[in-house]
């Protein structure tokens, strides 16, 4: 067997209301005064006051920091860690989306050393420690809440990514509850990046490991399963229940075996068309797919039965290509725009996107199979049009 290694949160707590009991695992780490980092949208659909409510009546002092925005940048970071010196806090909670773990994330850092943000990105790069944190996922998507990586918006079309075991927090608290509300089509973007997320870690080159290959397997049929009644049928705490934890055992398994060509090829959809991760995502994954057959072809078989169902045979041939028609009729389901004409795409900017792709070489070195500038441009253009 290949040597690996495989690191994750030391802590994962879940439960329908466990959001409500955060005072008894912030006594437990010795936090009495908090930064609840949160955004502006969860607090206005009454989310965060009941949270917030709660710990207060359990004698736990809370700043509230509600400014965390989509694609968080920069000065949300520094707000962020602003706020929690400010009021002396002695631990960082998050109740959000992978934005506002984020934040979360590098101001817990931020509040524990004299190190500037901007020699904080890259691998491994954090000199300090970071104060306790707890993070409370709202989103079925990121898995945030168990990788250890950060990713700030540093520029108009650019983001960097702060990859850190520092990150990693004390305590992931899963809690049903809190997605019920999250919109369709927020829930459907998000569930399609998590099973990007296990696909790819499935997949992954150099980092591939039985354990990654195990939670990978288990999120991607936990969310194919489900995915669908929690976006046409919110309401239903198990398909939300099913959904948070298919997206941490997804970011488990990225987190150690790294994701690759989908990622690779949906940020620059982001920096040029501010088109939502998630989304960008599910634009190339088929396209991304059907390139990578000649060398995934086998793993993709392997995954085909928790997409498709039991009833899938034949040929590897034949299972891969049926897992990626079921994945584009979960895309087609879910009321997600398939192709990028759709998308608002102009294709006259493929070449651009081609370029920008090239450059994520730290995740390009993850695919099964080497990508070209000129096999980028090729799954655009793949991607750009209805399939014949
Ligand atoms: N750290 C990582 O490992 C990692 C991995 C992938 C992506 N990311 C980053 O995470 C961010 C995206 O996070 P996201 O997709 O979770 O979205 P998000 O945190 O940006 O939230 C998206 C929107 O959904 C709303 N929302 C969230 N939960 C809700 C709920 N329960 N009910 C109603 N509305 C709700 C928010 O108010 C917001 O408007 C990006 O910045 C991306 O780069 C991080
Ligand atoms: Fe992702």
């Amino acid at each position: 067997m290949q040597p690996f290694t495989f690191s994750t949160v030391a802590r994962v707590v879940s439960g329908n209301g466990e959001a409500l009991k955060l005072a008894v695992h912030c006594a437990n780490l010795g936090v009495q005064n908090v930064l609840l980092v949160t955004d502006p949208g969860l607090v206005s659909i009454g989310l965060i006051g009941p949270v917030q409510d709660a710990m207060g009546a359990a004698g736990i002092r809370v700043t509230l920091f509600a400014k965390v925005s989509e694609d968080p940048p920069e000065a949300v970071v520094l707000a962020a860690a602003a706020a929690g010196k400010e009021s002396g806090v002695d631990g960082v909670v998050a109740v959000g989306g992978g934005s506002s773990m984020d934040v979360a994330k590098v101001a817990a850092a931020l509040l524990c050393s004299d190190q500037a943000l901007s020699d904080m990105y890259g691998v491994e790069q954090l000199t300090g420690g970071r104060l306790p944190l707890i993070l409370v996922p709202t989103t079925a998507g990121t898995g945030s809440e168990v990788t250890p990586v950060a990713v700030i918006t540093t520029g108009e079309t650019t983001k960097a990514g702060v990859s850190s075991a520092v990150l990693l927090p004390d305590i992931a608290v899963l809690d049903a509850d809190l997605s019920l509300g999250l919109p369709p089509r927020v829930t459907a973007m998000t569930g399609v990046d998590a099973m990007v997320h296990a696909i790819e870690a499935y997949t992954s080159k150099i980092k591939k490991n039985p354990v990654s290959d195990n939670l990978a397997r288990s999120a991607l049929s936990l969310l194919a399963r489900n995915i669908r009644t929690a976006v046409h049928d919110g309401r239903q705490r198990d398909a939300r229940g099913a959904m948070l934890l298919g997206a941490m055992q997804a970011g488990q398994a990225f987190a150690n075996a790294p994701v690759a060509a989908v990622h690779a090829l949906a940020y620059p959809l982001g920096g040029h068309y501010h088109i939502p991760h998630g989304l960008s995502n599910s634009l190339v994954l088929p396209a991304v797919l059907r390139f990578n057959l000649p060398e995934a072809m086998g793993l993709y078989a392997e995954l085909a039965e928790l997409v498709v169902g039991a009833t899938v045979s034949g040929s590897d041939e034949a299972r891969a290509e049926a897992l990626i028609s079921s994945l584009e009729a979960v895309i087609v389901d879910l009321s997600l725009p398939a192709t990028l004409s759709e998308a608002g795409v102009r294709e006259d900017s493929l070449e651009t996107l081609a370029q920008d792709a090239m450059l994520q070489t730290r995740l390009l070195v993850n695919n099964p199979r080497d990508v070209t500038y000129e096999d980028a441009l090729g799954i655009y253009r793949a991607a750009f049009w209805p399939r014949a």
